[in-house]
């Protein structure tokens, strides 16, 4: 299995239907279109609908029925990110490679940006694939992904991360705890439930998908051990964004709480434990087996 051509053609999937979804820049409001798309159009690895359609095909299906709505995932982490880099959260001025949304054009516009790529991100959920022969699907979709991100979910994690930055203990849990459910939560989930998007959408049965939703639980919490592992060793150019941030601003990381070495180690186990649980899915050497691989590997 070659992982890098296979991740370029998955990637190039993903771009061209983003490029062709997306309300062009022309369009009223003009302003906000353009901050969008130098959000979305930046070089993003496009790992989440990647694995939705790699679970899709996993699962028996056609992964270029579900492109559209796999897209609708890029869109919500793209939100994320918009506002996980403005001055009240981490503070960050560059992202894949260029200028963040809120120094590109200004604050408001950012905060205005993730709510509009949100929006549009459930909204592609929840019209594609298009007509009737999918609705039910389509609704157990939408209402997965939107649990994923709430405040249960995705953006629980941003609320804790944010509370246990400068910390040194918590007052309800250990560190340790407290950082698994920060990982789980602000990055876990949304991974989680695009790897659980192909699934549903192929109409997995209960058993089937139970085993994608541990496989994308461990793919998520590696997705964000690999995170904080780069933040601390790899640089500005091969990251898109500024390195050394994590410890300069006392937040609770895997590096920061376990020190690097641990931080390796754990992401050595849960390679192992991804590749038997992605064998049981698909067989031998599989895809899936060949993108938590990358996960736990990858150097951006
Ligand atoms: C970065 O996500 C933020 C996290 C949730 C760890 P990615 O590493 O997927 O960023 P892009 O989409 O490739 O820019
Ligand atoms: C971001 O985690 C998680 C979400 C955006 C939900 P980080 O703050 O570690 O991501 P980076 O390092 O800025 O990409
Ligand atoms: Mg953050
Ligand atoms: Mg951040
Ligand atoms: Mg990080």
């Amino acid at each position: 299995m070659n992982v890098d051509r296979l991740l370029a053609e998955e990637q190039s999937a993903v771009e061209s239907a983003l490029r062709s979804l997306l309300p062009v820049t022309r369009v009223w409001p003009e302003r906000l279109h353009q901050a969008m798309a130098h959000a979305v159009f930046a070089g993003g690895k496009r790992v989440r609908p990647v694995l939705a359609r790699l679970t899709h095909r996993a699962s028996g299906g056609d992964a270029d029925a579900i492109t559209n709505a796999a897209c609708g995932l890029e869109l919500i982490h793209t939100y994320s990110l918009v506002h996980d880099d403005l001055p009240a959260l981490d503070n960050d001025v560059l992202r894949r490679g260029r200028a963040t949304v809120h120094v590109a054009f200004d604050e408001a516009t950012a905060i205005l940006v993730g709510d509009a790529l949100l929006t549009e991100g459930l909204l592609f959920l929840a019209r594609y694939p298009e007509g009737a022969l999918w609705s039910d699907r389509r609704v157990e979709a939408v209402e997965m992904v939107a649990e994923a991100i709430s405040a249960r979910g995705m953006v629980g994690g941003q609320m804790e991360d944010l509370e246990a930055t400068g910390l040194s203990e918590g007052s309800r849990m250990t560190q340790e705890e407290r950082l698994d459910l920060i990982h789980r939560h602000k990055t876990g989930c949304l991974l989680r439930a695009s790897v659980e998007l192909g699934a549903i959408l192929a109409g997995v049965d209960g058993a089937t998908r139970h085993r994608f939703t541990v496989f994308g639980e461990n793919l998520g919490l590696a997705f964000q051990v690999a995170d904080d592992v780069l933040d601390a060793t790899a640089s500005a150019d091969d990251l898109g964004k500024s390195p050394g941030k994590d410890s300069a601003a006392g937040k609770l990381t895997y590096v920061t709480l376990y020190g690097l070495d641990t931080a390796r180690r754990r992401l050595d186990e849960l390679e192992s434990k991804l590749i038997d649980e992605a064998s049981e899915i698909e067989g031998a050497d599989g895809e899936l087996a060949a993108i938590a691989s990358y996960v736990c590997r990858r150097r951006s």
